[in-house]
């Protein structure tokens, strides 16, 4: 055990007690080293419904509950939009955290956060779940070694619409992820995903260049209230190795199309499909495929728990998606909607 391992519970509070709360939640709550010590949520009821249920202390502003608390780690579980001040609380508080999937929508603020963690060295953490996936890491092992030439890949879905059983029409999100200005649109809010696992088995990216349909979904009569995305993206990518990739968002085909990655290599090829990123690998020369299953693990359980054991110990080496690194997925999906509003190939700004 090292000095400064922690060996009491952990406190932990939550910032955003929304949808993917419940993600987080059932396994924090059952975690012997964890003590849910505070909610927070600007609709504050959000945040008392979960203190009821697993007790701990109730504050409608991250600021303030971190001023009042003295937490170990936070959970940072807000929309697309508002990023920033909850981040630069837990900075200035010195409290760990990790934050979900997009971290935010103003490349400048971002870059500029970035820079603010790093500096202080901070421990923080992107939501990037996947990358603790076995099927993942057997990918990036060979491909380390065998680089991507070609990648593709796509979130394709249905429209958000009103009707009861719309994800979206009976959750909160519905009320931002439909607007662009809020959410980022589905390639920053969903498809970010994908953008990251390219990175991360394919290495940077340099350049980006998109294109999008868009008036589709305004045809439907019951099309959710205030939507205003783009219906498809295509986002072409050149990588600094020299590989190339296209990646696909689509929320306008109500049969879906599912999730999927491809990548290319000279010896191997993979192909990635679900939301669990199931994996078939191919190897050149050899019949059949390796097969290794998305979901043999429980993914948000073994993000946090990565994140916890460096709260607890110090040690940051199993943490696979750096907050930094996430900010740099994110400038990629950012840099693919500048690209569209110039109509120009548009090279990533990362520092
Ligand atoms: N990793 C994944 O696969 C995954 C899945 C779903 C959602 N997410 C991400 O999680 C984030 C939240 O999504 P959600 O579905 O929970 O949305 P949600 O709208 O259901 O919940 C967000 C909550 O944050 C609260 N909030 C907004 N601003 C706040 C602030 N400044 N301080 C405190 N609370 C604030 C809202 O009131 C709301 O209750 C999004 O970025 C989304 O992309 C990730």
């Amino acid at each position: 055990m090292s000095d400064t391992e922690v060996t009491r519970k952990l406190r932990v509070g939550l910032i955003g007690c929304g949808g993917i709360s419940n993600a987080h939640l059932p396994h924090l709550s059952s975690s012997e080293d964890v003590e849910l010590a505070a909610f927070c949520d600007v609709v504050v009821e959000r945040a008392r419904k979960h203190a009821d249920k697993y007790g701990g202390n109730v504050y409608d502003d991250a600021e303030k509950m971190l001023a009042s608390e003295k937490l170990d780690a936070a959970f940072i579980l807000i929309p697309t939009y508002a990023h920033g001040a909850p981040e630069r609380a837990c900075l200035r508080a010195g409290v760990p955290f990790l934050v979900e999937k997009p971290l935010g929508l103003y490349p400048d603020d971002l870059r500029q956060l970035s820079r603010e963690i790093t500096e202080a060295n901070l421990l923080a953490v992107a939501g990037f779940m996947n990358r603790y996936r076995k099927s993942v890491h057997r990918a990036r092992e060979l491909f380390q070694r065998d680089p991507v030439i070609l990648l593709d890949g796509a979130w394709i879905g249905g429209p958000p619409i009103q009707r009861d059983d719309d994800y979206f029409a009976k959750n909160p999100i519905g009320q931002w992820w439909p607007i662009k200005e809020k959410s980022g649109g589905q390639f920053v809010e969903q498809v970010i995903h994908t953008v990251d696992l390219a990175r991360y088995l394919a290495g940077e990216v340099v350049e980006v260049f998109a294109y999008a349909a868009r008036g589709f979904n305004q045809k439907l009569p019951n099309l959710i209230q205030n939507y205003n995305l783009d219906d498809a993206m295509v986002v072409s990518m050149r990588f600094e190795s020299g590989a190339v990739g296209n990646i696909m968002s689509c929320c306008a085909a109500p049969q879906g199309g599912g999730v999927f990655l491809n990548l290319w290599a000279a010896q191997h090829t993979a192909r990635f499909h679900e939301w669990a990123h199931h994996v078939q690998i191919y190897r050149a020369g050899e019949p059949g495929a390796e097969e290794i299953r998305g979901d043999v693990e429980e993914i948000f359980p073994l993000e946090d728990r990565a994140f916890l054991n460096a709260v607890k110990t110090g040690d940051r080496s199993g943490i696979r998606s750096p907050y930094a690194d996430g900010v740099r997925s994110t400038l990629v999906a950012l840099a693919a909607n500048e690209s569209l509003e110039k109509g120009t190939p548009v090279q990533v700004q990362y520092a």
